[in-house]
């Protein structure tokens, strides 16, 4: 007995919206691989609907305080882990009570694009915040492959997403680009227009992100950005990044719990701001601010940073300034070191396996664009940054906490 046959319309038999077939006989590329029944994008956007990429890390934690305080519904993306890795998150759990329904976590990697099509279709996010990363700069020259497919390929896949759920003109992208962009500086300060020259595999994957983003924007009509952000730190920072590592071995050394901070290269400059300050700067990016979107001005991208620069001496200097120690140094290169006045205690050593294979040695950037459209600048001082950090790490030290970061 036969069957009677399909109604199936298969590719090749598909065609323009004039009835005709292309050249290749493929009809037109569909605006979306599998559109939903959504409202027009002016009702869609009534909601308030956040999906963040990279939740759990230092940036997504302030974001999505911020966002909770803005009235958004916020969902994050988390990794399966055997250990915690939602540390950061815990007082917003603490608070659920108070903030019913509001704030979700889903399982999901940038490494696994079905995940990420599934989420997309199921949440409807009205802005989407790319912070997932491998962010780690020297960890990149171990794991470059896998820091090109989470940062770079991961970016591509969040990307499709939105496009394979219909959701191009129906919600914002931030991309979480980085000043490593431009890695051997072919210009001081470096600025939007400044050219790029990354210096590591994160740097690379990144720069491939960032293209993708404005490309996007411009194939399909996407409202997405790229925020150019410079260094940012916090007590929430992970304690293998230079400034954490080091506000965390200035208690432990005061506490009587470590001996001796080893580092990298001490001349490194960087332009450091608060992580608060710049997550701010993220959601202006998304608004609109200084934008006409009505008489089709485009969106566009936008350095956030400091406009100052301090080289890691100069961090460890104040930071064991805060707790009253004042350093000496002697020697250079592998062989420099720095005393405790007092004491007379080594407190500081270098050690060359921090060093990395390609460095960046000067970041110093140039936020007159983001001042000027968004009304943005920092709030916290480069002082005051090492002594908030400083002082978190010595309750943490005296209450005995570990965190996982
Ligand atoms: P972070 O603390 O290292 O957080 C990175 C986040 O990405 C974590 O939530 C991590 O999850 C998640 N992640 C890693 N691999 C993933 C994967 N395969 N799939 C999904 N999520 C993954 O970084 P951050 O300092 O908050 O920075 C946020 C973003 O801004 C990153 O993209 C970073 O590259 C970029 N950026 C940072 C700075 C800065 O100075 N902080 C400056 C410029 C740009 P786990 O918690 O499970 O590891
Ligand atoms: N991590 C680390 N550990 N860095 C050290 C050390 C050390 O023991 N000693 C010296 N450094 C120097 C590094 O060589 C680098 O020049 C500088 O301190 C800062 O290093 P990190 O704190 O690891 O940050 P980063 O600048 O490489 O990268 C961070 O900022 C980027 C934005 O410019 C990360 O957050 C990236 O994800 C981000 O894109």
């Amino acid at each position: 007995m036969s069957r009677p046959p399909s109604k199936m319309i298969y590719p090749e038999q598909s065609s323009n919206k004039d009835g005709q077939r292309n050249k290749e006989g493929l009809g037109e590329l569909p605006a979306a691989f599998a559109p939903l029944d959504l409202p027009p994008p002016e009702e869609y956007f009534q909601r308030k609907v956040a999906l963040i990429s990279g939740i759990t890390g230092q940036d997504g934690s302030y974001l999505t305080e911020f966002l909770l305080e803005k009235g958004y519904t916020v969902h994050g993306i988390i990794r399966r882990s055997s250990s915690f890795n939602t540390g950061r998150l815990h007082h917003l759990y603490e608070d659920q009570h108070e903030r019913p329904n509001k704030f979700h976590l889903h399982y999901g990697d940038l490494t696994d694009s079905t995940a990420l099509v599934f989420l997309m279709a199921r949440i409807l996010p009205t802005e989407v915040y790319n912070l997932g990363a491998q962010s780690h700069v020297k960890v990149s020259f171990s794991l470059a492959e896998y820091t090109a497919d989470v940062d770079a390929i991961g970016t591509l896949r969040l990307l499709d997403a939105i496009r394979t759920c219909g959701l191009t003109k129906h919600c914002r992208f931030y991309q979480a680009s980085t000043s490593e962009l431009y890695g051997l500086v072919q210009e001081v300060p470096q600025s939007e227009t400044t050219p790029f020259y990354p210096r590591s595999p994160y740097g690379v994957a990144k720069l491939y992100a960032y293209w993708i983003t404005i490309n996007y924007r411009e194939a399909y009509g996407m409202y997405a950005v790229n925020g150019i952000l410079f260094n940012h730190e916090s007590p929430r920072r992970g304690r293998t990044f230079v400034t954490r590592k080091i506000s965390r071995a200035v208690a432990e050394i005061y506490e009587n719990k470590q001996a001796c901070l080893w580092l990298g290269n001490l001349d490194a400059q960087r332009d450091w701001g608060h992580a608060r300050d710049y997550i701010e700067g993220m959601w202006l990016l998304l608004q609109g601010q200084g934008l006409n979107l009505d008489a089709g001005e485009q969106p566009t991208d936008f350095v956030l940073a400091t406009g100052e620069t301090h080289p890691v001496r100069e961090f460890v200097e104040k930071a064991f300034g805060v707790v009253g120690i004042k350093l000496t140094w002697s020697g250079s290169g592998v062989d420099e070191e720095a005393r405790d006045v007092k004491t007379g205690k080594v407190v500081v050593k270098v050690d060359p396996q921090y060093f990395r294979p390609a460095e960046v040695d000067l970041l110093l950037g140039n936020p007159a664009k983001a001042e000027r459209m968004l009304g943005w600048k920092r709030q916290v001082k480069f002082d005051e940054l090492v002594k908030e950090m400083v002082e978190a790490d010595l309750t943490a030290v005296r209450n005995f906490v570990e965190d996982q970061n």
